[in-house]
């Protein structure tokens, strides 16, 4: 499909059946992210929010990385030779893709890590939804060892995944660590050999474009916002999100849900999808 989107340079997107495989694509660079860069996947996420050839993002690197984080070069250096308001602009739109949008996007996202990931890098990893790696993909907070801390918004990110003793252990030696160690650290959902990567990642993209949309935004918001307040809040907001849910659902998932269930006895919720 050609009807074109923002980018083409550095962010390259590839629609599949209702899948937007959306590239860091600077290989040459191990997919390292500069300020153009954000600037050009701002565009591109704000693109796909509102088209219909995309129903699920799966976010991965061209190439032998998924990206060796901040750009030493194209990011840091960069920014240090700006003025102060251009220097915090930068930081802004980098913060704004990685973590805000990401983390509140009206779709589904999905972290694909095909290779090295470090530093900056975890901050998107960790804003989309799910995520799956090649089991040999290497990881690293290599802040420490460049005499930088994990900044950004990264340390808090982390925090909301690792525990503290795992999180505070990478953060103070920069080791590397592998996918399958990613697994156990609960970085991710899966980690699978690199040859079964994409199809892992693609049946779990097409399960989800099987759910009824309206519900999946709003489960996934749900969950985001819910974890951040005590239970008195949490259980208001979420009768309240319920209800709005049934209110902007022009599918009326709960309606057909309840007739399928109990009056048609066509369904049965504990084994799947009620019929859309
Ligand atoms: N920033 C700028 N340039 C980078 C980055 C980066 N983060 N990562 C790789 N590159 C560049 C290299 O300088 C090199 O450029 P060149 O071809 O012009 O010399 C090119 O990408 C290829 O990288 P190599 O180092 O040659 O690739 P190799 O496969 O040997 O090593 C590795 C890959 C291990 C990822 C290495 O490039 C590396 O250590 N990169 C930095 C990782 C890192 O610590 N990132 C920053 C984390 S801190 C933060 O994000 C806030």
């Amino acid at each position: 499909d050609t009807k074109p989107i923002p980018g083409g340079t550095n962010v390259l997107v590839e629609f599949e059946d209702g899948i937007a495989w959306v590239h860091l694509n600077r290989p040459e660079k191990r997919n390292a992210m500069s300020i153009e860069l954000a600037r050009e996947m701002n565009q591109v996420l704000d693109a796909l929010e509102l088209d219909d050839r995309c129903g699920v993002i799966v976010l991965t690197g061209k190439g032998e990385a998924f990206s060796a984080g901040m750009d030493l070069q194209g990011f840091f250096r960069a920014s240090d030779a700006v003025s102060d308001v251009e220097r915090h602009r930068a930081y802004r739109e980098t913060r704004a893709w990685q973590w805000r949008t990401l983390m509140f996007y009206a779709k589904p996202t999905i972290a694909m890590v095909n290779g090295w990931c470090f530093g900056g890098a975890f901050t998107p990893l960790i804003c989309c939804d799910l995520a799956i790696t090649d089991q040999d993909a290497v990881f690293g907070l290599s802040e420490i060892n460049w005499g930088i801390i994990p900044g950004g918004v990264v340390s808090k990110a982390i925090s909301t995944l690792m525990g503290d003793r795992e999180a505070l252990y990478y953060v103070m030696t920069g080791e590397k660590f592998d996918g399958r160690r990613a697994k156990e650290l609960g970085l991710v959902n899966d980690a699978v050999p690199a040859a079964e990567l994409k199809d892992r990642t693609r049946a779990l993209a097409q399960n989800l474009l099987g759910k009824n949309p309206t519900t999946l935004r709003q489960a996934r918001m749900a969950y985001k916002y819910a974890r951040e307040m005590d239970w008195e809040l949490a259980a208001e907001y979420l009768t309240a999100k319920g209800d709005q849910t049934t209110f902007v659902d022009r599918e009326k998932g709960r309606e057909k849900g309840l007739t399928q269930f109990l009056d048609e006895k066509t369904f049965k919720p504990g084994h799947g999808n009620y019929k859309r």
